[in-house]
């Protein structure tokens, strides 16, 4: 009998006791590689012994001081460190202790902004459906996952939401890709111009989706066309990087690709790689500017901000990030992922897509690759999968829902940034194994 309320109250976990480089172990001493980063968070493996070095003199030292006392060279530092490779523009950060948080706060500095700027009437938010922001109040609100949303909703401030860059299903065929993302910039346009421009705070999307779709890049030029619809309004772009963001995709943040510079960034997961709770809000110049010449204060703030071991923890992991360079790392074997992962599923009566970039990865599984059909929810195929893989000593992150907030299923993979490829082809080959296995149980 446990007193932990788990997230799943009939799921019997095993109990993990240790952790080294790309793999965990349980009390039993059954070793799992961790080819999902557990949720795409362990970029450095488990046990770092830099990492863990950095934690231990920053305790050493000072475990924590309150933030309306005093600011600690552990924050300051980060700060720094963030900012000079931030996108352009984004010059200062907001710590917070995960990414649910994160979005909270940027949902809340973006309403301040046009507060600050005599705006007050601005106050739709709109996002994507098929994605997730978290899980509190006005992250889920923001966020599409149905099946956490659903019992909450009376709670929940209004949002509006448009079609997700989808393209396995939601490109027509006669479709270009391009002629897609024109596509969806009109519906985003038609949306605000339904709200009022004047009326609306901002636009929230994660740049490659991950949870609810499974490693999804938007199609070339649609994160283009959406800076240049905000700018047109007058609207602030939030980009959700909390997992696809500080080097999983192969550059620290996903949006580098798209050569997009957002408003407002949310990082977390990779920022502390799994050793402290972390995360941050990179906000931009002319929203600093607006509230240090208004009211002077963001007006939020958690006892945890800034957490001077959360700080010095992620320092240290964006120091190994530079000097094992790990983004060109996060290249190589993610092209070489890909290319396994297309050898072992490109033809797989299952799978009917392989997508992602770096070591973000996703797989669609499908009845009939033809149809795209995907399979009955109520066979809960996604957690086979999950089930099937743990039993080979494998964790990756398989969801369902991923089709409509219900119907459909996938696998995400975020192994850590030091997997080398021969494990890259364990990993291919137990996850082909459980899928298998899991399909053929259905
Ligand atoms: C894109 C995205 N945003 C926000 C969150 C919420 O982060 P957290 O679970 O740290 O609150 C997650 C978590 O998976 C996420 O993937």
């Amino acid at each position: 009998m446990t007193h932990v309320l788990h997230r799943s109250i009939v799921h019997r976990y095993p109990i993990a006791v240790s952790g080294k480089d790309i793999c965990i172990q349980d009390e039993t001493g059954k070793s799992y590689i961790d080819a999902s980063g557990g949720a795409a968070m362990s970029c450095l493996g488990h046990s770092h012994p830099a990492v863990i070095a950095a934690m231990r003199a920053q305790l050493e030292n000072l475990e924590y001081a309150h933030t309306s006392f005093f600011t600690s060279q552990a924050a300051e530092d980060l700060a720094d460190d963030l900012v000079a490779h931030a996108p352009l523009g984004l010059g200062h950060v907001f710590f917070v202790s995960g990414g649910s948080e994160g979005i909270e706060a940027a949902l809340k500095i973006a309403r301040q902004y046009f507060v600050e700027l005599g705006q007050p009437q601005r106050r739709h938010l709109i996002a994507r459906r098929q994605s997730y922001h978290g899980v509190t109040l006005g992250a889920l609100a923001v966020g599409s996952r149905l099946r956490q949303r659903r019992q909450f909703h009376p709670l929940l401030i209004e949002t509006h939401h448009v079609s997700p860059a989808y393209e396995y299903r939601e490109r027509h065929a006669e479709e270009t890709a391009q002629g897609y993302g024109e596509r969806l910039a009109q519906e985003l346009e038609d949306k605000i111009s339904t709200l009022g421009g004047e009326n609306v705070i901002a636009f929230i999307a994660e740049t490659v989706v991950g949870a609810t779709m499974g490693a999804v890049p938007a199609v070339p030029g649609y994160f283009k066309l959406v800076r240049e619809i905000c700018d047109r309004h007058g609207i602030l772009l939030i980009l959700d990087e909390v997992m696809c963001g500080i080097g999983r995709t192969g550059t620290l943040y996903a949006c580098e690709q798209e050569k997009v510079n957002p408003d407002l960034i949310v990082i977390a997961k990779g920022l502390g790689g799994g050793f402290a709770p972390i995360g941050a809000l990179l906000v931009h110049d002319k929203i600093f500017n607006a509230i240090a010449g208004g009211s002077g204060t963001f007006a939020h703030s958690h006892t945890y901000t800034g957490h001077p071991l959360a700080c010095a923890t992620a320092l240290a992991v964006q120091r190994v990030m530079r000097r094992d360079n790990l983004l060109s790392k996060v290249r190589d074997r993610g092209v070489y992922l890909a290319r396994r992962l297309q050898e072992r599923f490109g033809n797989h009566p299952f799978v009917g897509d392989v997508r992602g970039r770096g070591l973000f990865q996703g797989l669609e599984l499908v009845v009939d690759r033809r149809t795209k059909e995907p399979f009955d929810p109520g066979k809960k195929l996604h957690e086979r999968i999950k089930q099937e893989g743990m039993a080979r000593g494998l964790m990756v992150y398989p969801m369902g829902g991923t089709v409509d907030g219900a119907r459909g299923d996938h696998v995400l993979l975020a192994p850590p940034f030091i997997v080398d490829g021969a494990a890259i082809d364990t990993i291919v080959e137990r996850l082909g194994d459980a899928i298998d296995a899991a399909t053929a149980a259905t």
